[in-house]
């Protein structure tokens, strides 16, 4: 195991004032997830530029991809570029869907901010147990925890549901005191991954349950919420990789004008992983179909990175609402 560093020693935050001032500005800061280079590049890049906050977000997989200690030094690289370009918006690293305290504590550990430990699949005492537990340690160095009550459907990392679970709002206030978590992910109607709803085409996709999301509100007044599976599947990328030799037949997210809604209220904290995905892979069809001799990385990557730079501004502008909150 490599050398213990605490969050501080890398320039990182934890997210308690950042979670304070979104609650109390009605905006939610962005957690992009990220697993390259390229990724991190643009998310810092772009959140610079915006000057918001930014939640660097790492699942289990990314750092089974990137390797643990690669992915510190990139994280504190991507701190020290930002402060290059003369900003000093906060930066959290944060464990995205941790499902074990080994592995949580190994986070915590090697550098990290912020963790969540996801026990929403298993039994109400069960997660509360385990959650726990994870604040127990991660609190010990000053590193925020996020629980999560509800099951969203999709793919959870290794946990797929055919079927969404809305959070009860009855379970929250108990939830949240037996544990002593900072945040709370909910389950309102978002899912993860490109196909969240199954929709005829031109049809709209169903609407977030915002009387959930109030209902909990009311039991924890400005206590902040963080909303999973929030991509918009931008419609644009879906059609260029599908012009593009792709085949991702109705894809569909979440509307803008929901998440701006969510994002005044509780949410203080947007996860958006897929429409990264779906910006790369756009730009690197059509880069490569357009320019069938080239072969330098750089070059569809660049463009790749590029798009993401666009992408990441106009969500933290006109989305969540994060520009300018750094
Ligand atoms: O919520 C899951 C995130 O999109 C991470 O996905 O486990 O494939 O890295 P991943
Ligand atoms: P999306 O798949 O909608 O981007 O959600 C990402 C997420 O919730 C990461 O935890
Ligand atoms: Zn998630």
């Amino acid at each position: 195991m490599s050398k213990k560093v605490h969050f501080s020693e890398l320039g990182l935050v934890n997210t308690r004032e950042m979670f304070s001032k979104a609650v109390d500005g009605g905006y939610a800061i962005p957690a992009y997830n990220f697993n390259n280079l390229e990724q991190l590049q643009a998310i810092v890049t772009a959140c610079a530029e915006t000057s918001s906050p930014v939640i660097l977000q790492v699942s289990k997989g990314a750092r089974d991809y990137a390797n643990s200690t690669m992915l510190r030094y990139m994280a504190l690289g991507a701190v020290e570029m930002v402060r290059e370009m003369g900003s000093n918006i906060p930066i959290t690293l944060h464990l995205d869907h941790g499902d074990s305290l080994e592995l949580c504590r190994s986070c915590v550990d090697s550098g990290f901010s912020s963790v969540m430990i996801d026990g929403s699949h298993l039994p109400y005492e069960e997660n509360v147990k385990l959650t726990r537990q994870v604040v127990e340690y991660a609190h010990r160095f000053d590193v925020s925890v996020e629980g999560e009550l509800g099951v969203l459907a999709g793919i959870e990392d290794e946990v797929q549901a055919e079927k969404s679970t809305y959070t009860r709002p009855d379970e929250v206030v108990d939830f949240v005191t037996k544990t002593g978590v900072d945040s709370l992910a909910i389950s309102i109607g978002t899912s993860h991954g490109a196909y969240k709803f199954k929709v005829k085409p031109g049809e709209a996709p169903p609407n977030l349950r915002f009387d959930i999301l109030a209902e909990i509100e009311k039991r924890l007044p400005r206590f902040p919420i963080v909303l999973h599976g929030a991509s918009s599947v931008v419609q644009s990328y879906v059609e260029l990789i599908n012009q593009y030799g792709g085949r991702m037949e109705g894809a569909i997210g979440i509307p803008e004008d929901q998440l701006r809604k969510a994002a005044a209220s509780a949410v203080c904290k947007i996860n958006i992983d897929s429409d990264g995905r779906l910006a790369v892979t756009a730009k690197v069809r059509e880069y490569l179909a357009n320019h069938p001799g080239e072969f330098d990385p750089r070059k569809y990557l660049g463009a790749a990175r590029k798009e993401l730079v666009a992408l990441i501004k106009h969500k933290n502008e006109t989305v969540l609402g994060s520009a300018g909150k750094g």
